[in-house]
């Protein structure tokens, strides 16, 4: 009931009466003020004036898991998601998702926060998301019996989806191979992606893709400030978190049918930024060299040509790509 009385003041830009909510709902007065402190304690700054009845200030930014149902639901993904849980703080929504794989979550579960204590970033580094400006959230999927390598280009795909959704909220974002989400224009990060797959007998067990967007953030500690950027610094508009999520998992929803056919590598080509720039790798082993980028094949992988003219694939290793602020990582 909470989630359907949070849809009816969100569509209602006048204040709501008790009564005509009890009407529609077919509940007591009673019970809908319940509803409503309830709520009010989840945070949402509903307004209530005698005589008048409820009015919630229109985008208020606020991410619980009535938000999210009431998104999930406008968009018609309450079917494609098995299950949702949200928390308002938690360690890393991808450890949450692990703990809940542990207890049989099902395949499409989705795991939100608004805060991390312990955000994860790839290559064992931490992202900082101890605040409520950004979008923190976690995919669970359980495939049946599919090899590993089936998934080798799901970071990708996932970039590709987040790229395009917030390009369609005014972002000019690109990607940095193989899953940054950039400022086409200055190059600064707004996103990135963490996967984490366990297999048996190289069959997936569990997949968990991880996802970390800066939504209003208006300002960076110093040492992120060159490097990092938001929608907000990007665009000058706050955006509700829950829409943001909204337009990142209906893209991903719209898409997945097709991520095992090739269609889509070419629009992930359009969108990277890495293609036809200077890059430096630093293999794991061996030694460093720079090149240009010069294509993404069907696999996902990085094409460049190194200073010979020879043709190399990039794996893995750290590629950095001169862009118009010196490298960009
Ligand atoms: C990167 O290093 O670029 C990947 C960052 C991924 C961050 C997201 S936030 C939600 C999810 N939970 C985590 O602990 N990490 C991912």
């Amino acid at each position: 009931m909470k989630s359907r009385i949070l849809q009816m003041l969100k569509d209602s830009p006048e204040f709501l009466s008790g009564e005509e909510i009890s009407r529609r709902l077919g509940v007591t007065r009673a019970a809908v003020w319940k509803a409503i402190t309830a709520l009010r304690n989840a945070g949402y700054p509903i307004e209530a004036i005698s005589n008048r009845g409820y009015r919630l200030p229109a985008g208020t930014d606020i991410l619980t898991e009535e938000e999210i149902a009431v998104s999930l639901r406008q968009a018609g993904l309450d079917q494609f998601f098995a299950s949702v849980q949200f928390a308002p703080v938690v360690d890393s929504t991808n450890l949450m998702a692990r703990r809940s794989a542990e207890q049989n979550a099902p395949d499409r579960s989705l795991f939100a926060a608004e805060r991390q204590t312990a955000g994860r970033g790839r290559r064992g580094r931490s992202w900082l998301s101890d605040h409520q400006a950004g979008l923190w959230f976690s995919l669970l999927l359980r495939p049946e019996q599919q090899p590993a390598s089936h998934f080798s280009r799901i970071t990708l795909f996932t970039a590709l989806c987040v790229a395009e959704s917030l390009i369609s909220l005014g972002a000019d974002v690109g990607i940095k191979w193989p899953n940054d989400l950039v400022s086409a224009k200055s190059g600064r990060k707004i996103g990135g992606i963490l996967t984490e797959m366990s297999t048996e007998d190289n069959r997936v067990q569990t997949l968990i893709i991880g996802i970390g967007i800066n939504i209003n953030t208006q300002k960076f500690e110093a040492e992120l400030a060159s490097l990092a950027t938001s929608v907000f610094l990007e665009t000058g508009r706050m955006r509700m978190r829950s829409e943001v999520l909204q337009a990142v998992l209906r893209v991903f929803a719209e898409r997945y049918a097709s991520y095992g056919e090739d269609n889509w590598i070419r629009d992930y080509r359009s969108l990277c930024l890495t293609l036809g720039r200077v890059i430096s790798v630093v293999p794991a082993q061996g030694e460093a060299w720079q090149g240009k980028a010069i294509d993404i094949d069907a696999a996902g992988e990085l094409v460049a040509e190194d200073e010979t003219g020879a043709r190399r694939l990039v794996l893995s290793g750290e590629v950095s790509v001169r862009g118009l602020r010196g490298y960009f990582h």
